[in-house]
């Protein structure tokens, strides 16, 4: 079979909230299976720590080796979502940002002819349990990281919510509701709420969905409370073009 057959076709939104641009799209369910198999059992078998390199309040944090990864559809699909992620951010940055320049229609003509190299040069995953978090941070000796999510936290995942005594209506009644808390979720944040645009976003992880943006942009996870664990996967890529754009090529 050919090799770029052997990965399913990935559902992807280009989302631009603000500057850079975020690809969000759901893992192929073929290879779901296999990269969760491949997570639990980095998490059962506890290798090697990563915390200790991580920003977060969290105890299970354990390296992703390249040996785990080695010939997976796994590695493939991880290659394949970063260079659509290249090709899309080319293609937005000489086509769609430049369609009203004087040379756009050789801009567009050459948008496509990019080579990317991507380099994986670091993974993870995180296990977080009820009042875990990980504060604002970004991932530093990489330009492009990822998050690939193996919980769902819907209204099912929660216990409760974090100060529930404070969440009250204008009655004062409190009011709980796990359908709609931010709590787990991830915020990615660009810059303040400045006039007329947003500054940052909130995720709630779902089951299989993935993100893959610049490694400078900030994000956060809130603390939650729940019996459940909330699983996520991380790995940093540094992507080489021939394109001349400011990737953040080293
Ligand atoms: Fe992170």
């Amino acid at each position: 079979m050919a090799k770029d057959k052997r990965v399913e076709k990935v559902n992807f939104t280009d989302w631009t909230p603000f500057g850079p641009q975020i690809l969000v799209g759901d893992i192929p369910k073929k290879v779901y299976k296999e990269y969760e198999k491949i997570i639990l059992s980095v998490l059962e078998k506890k290798e090697e720590r990563h915390d200790y390199k991580l920003a977060g309040r969290i105890d299970d944090e354990w390296t992703i080796g390249n040996n785990v990864l080695y010939q997976t559809q796994t590695e493939e699909f991880l290659e394949q979502a970063v260079i659509k992620y290249c090709n899309n951010v080319t293609n937005r940055m000489l086509v769609k940002n430049q369609q009203f320049a004087g040379n756009s229609e050789w801009l567009a003509d050459n948008a496509n002819l990019h080579d990317f190299q991507v380099r994986r040069v670091g993974g993870w995953v995180n296990s977080m349990k009820r009042m875990e978090y990980n504060p604002l941070h970004h991932h530093p000796y990489c330009n492009i990281t990822s998050i690939f999510f193996f919980s769902d936290l819907d209204e099912k995942f929660f216990d409760d919510i974090i100060a529930p005594s404070s969440n009250r209506n204008s009655d004062g009644q409190q009011v709980i509701n796990t359908s709609t808390t931010d709590d787990g979720s991830l915020e990615i944040v660009y810059g303040s709420n400045n006039y007329w645009q947003t500054g940052s976003v909130r995720v709630r992880p779902k089951k299989g969905m993935f993100l893959i943006f610049p490694g400078d942009l900030l994000h956060c996870v809130y603390p939650f409370d729940s019996k459940k664990r909330r699983i996520s996967a991380s790995f940093n890529f540094q992507v080489h073009s021939n394109s001349g754009l400011n990737f953040g090529d080293r």
